[in-house]
């Protein structure tokens, strides 16, 4: 029989579940102070625990951590209200599974999230998760980073939170947000992207909070803008390091309300769309500079996701290079049949400053260039070759018929030719 503990200062709560689980037939342990649950945990292994996460002489992220070093197979589901979400988020990067808000609404949700709690061991490596992540653009290799990460947006792709993804360039931070905008509820509903840094700051305004008629010289009819048409989907604003001070002010407003008036009008709208931000400069940085309102960043970190650059993940790269390799030669007469190792090699050491995406244009490049079924290390553009780290592989191969000077020279004109 499946074991549950129940950590809650509240008596009521310890006994809706002990009522509610046991009537699902598993063995229902609650107690009621931090004291009691040490002591049981040292004495006994649970196959769940529902832990409170303020508690009089505890709190759910000590035991958390307890119950973890005794019985690193239990796991564990925070209980919450709404004020101590962030806390229960990181107790989610901390090892928790999953946390719920009390006062419990949906108690079928409850059910749910206790039996798949107790049905599964680990999300990290489910097939699911590579599956669903495929489905969104999202390739997982054997990165533990990227997989927690993926598994972590996947968890709470749910829950209505505030995320922010930070990444470089071409790490992947669109293809996320559309991950968790798919995973949820809100999937079936639109996914807005906004650029922050390219939207004028006078056009801005009327593209976020729509127009009424007569709003300004040239609106002869209202007109929706993006906290209403992502109203019940999600709004991703990009680049949000590069909105200005007063676009963050307007911002900040509905993030803490909700709410927002159209230009011109005069009646406050209600928006309910999620908002995931995503971000290349580092934040903190920026409020640290008095470039980014504090207040705004605070509203944002709710659970901030950070994207490893490719170089801190090598060990996914031959998996991208063979993955983009057969999507773009599949079904082509094309002559590149795969890599070889000392490419893959070179490939490996290299830094990829535009990461994902630069390699994806590498890939495509090459195998529209070269006509021959292995891709050597001479196939390679001077940059990628140049490194400090792969000088002696290079020497080794380094023969005649180098077409890596075409390929920086005329790299343009190929890309002009792959317009399709
Ligand atoms: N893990 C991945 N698996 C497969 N494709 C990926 C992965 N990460 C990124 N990509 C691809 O790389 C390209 C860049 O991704 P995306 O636009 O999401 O990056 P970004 O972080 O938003 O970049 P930027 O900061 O320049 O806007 C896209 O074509 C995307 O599909
Ligand atoms: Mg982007």
């Amino acid at each position: 029989m499946k074991k549950i503990l129940v950590v809650d200062d509240e008596k009521e709560i310890c006994t809706f579940f002990s009522y509610l689980l046991k009537r699902k037939g598993y063995d229902v342990t609650t107690v009621q102070s931090g004291r009691e649950a040490l002591n049981i945990i040292a004495a006994e292994k649970f196959h769940l625990a529902m832990l409170d996460l303020k508690l009089p002489d505890s709190d759910g992220l000590t035991l958390l951590k307890k119950i973890k070093e005794t019985n690193c197979r239990c796991q564990v589901i925070i209980m919450t209200g709404y004020s101590t979400v962030k806390s229960a988020i990181s107790a989610m990067q901390n090892g928790a599974l999953d946390y719920i808000e009390k006062p419990f609404d949906d108690i079928g949700e409850l059910e749910q999230l206790i039996d798949h709690a107790l049905s599964t061991t680990s999300y990290a490596r489910d097939g699911d998760l590579l599956e669903m992540a495929a489905e969104s653009g999202i390739i997982l290799g054997e990165n533990q980073q990227m997989l927690q990460l993926i598994g972590m947006a996947r968890r709470i792709a749910a829950k209505n939170v505030t995320v922010l993804i930070q990444g470089e360039t071409g790490t992947g931070k669109e293809v996320l947000a559309r991950f968790i905008h798919n995973c949820s509820k809100r999937g079936v509903n639109p996914f807005i992207p906004i650029n922050c840094a390219a939207i004028s700051e006078n056009l801005l305004e009327s593209e976020l909070f729509g127009y009424e008629k007569g709003a300004f010289t040239g609106a002869n009819k209202d007109r929706k803008g993006f906290f209403e048409i992502a109203s019940s989907g999600t709004l991703f604003l990009d680049e949000i390091g590069e909105a200005s001070l007063s676009t963050q002010a307007k911002l900040l407003r509905v993030l803490e309300t909700g709410e927002y008036i159209p230009v011109g009008g005069e009646k406050v709208r209600r928006t309910d769309s999620r908002i995931i931000a995503a971000t290349n400069v580092i934040l903190d940085e920026a409020v640290h500079n008095r470039a980014f309102r504090q207040d705004l960043f605070y509203r944002l970190d709710v659970l901030t996701l950070k994207i490893p650059p490719l170089r801190e993940r090598p060990e996914d790269i031959p998996l991208y290079l063979d993955y983009f390799l057969r999507r773009f030669t599949e079904g082509k007469e094309l002559g590149v049949r795969g890599f070889a190792p000392e490419t893959v090699d070179i490939l490996c050491a290299y830094e990829w400053p535009g990461n994902v995406r630069e390699l994806i244009n590498l890939v495509q490049k090459l195998v529209t260039v070269v006509d021959e079924p292995l891709l050597l290390p001479r196939h390679l553009p001077e940059k990628v070759k140049r490194r400090k780290n792969v000088d002696d592989i290079t020497t080794n191969f380094d023969d005649s018929g180098n077409i890596a000077g075409i390929f920086e020279h005329d790299a343009g004109l190929w890309v002009d030719r792959l317009v399709e």
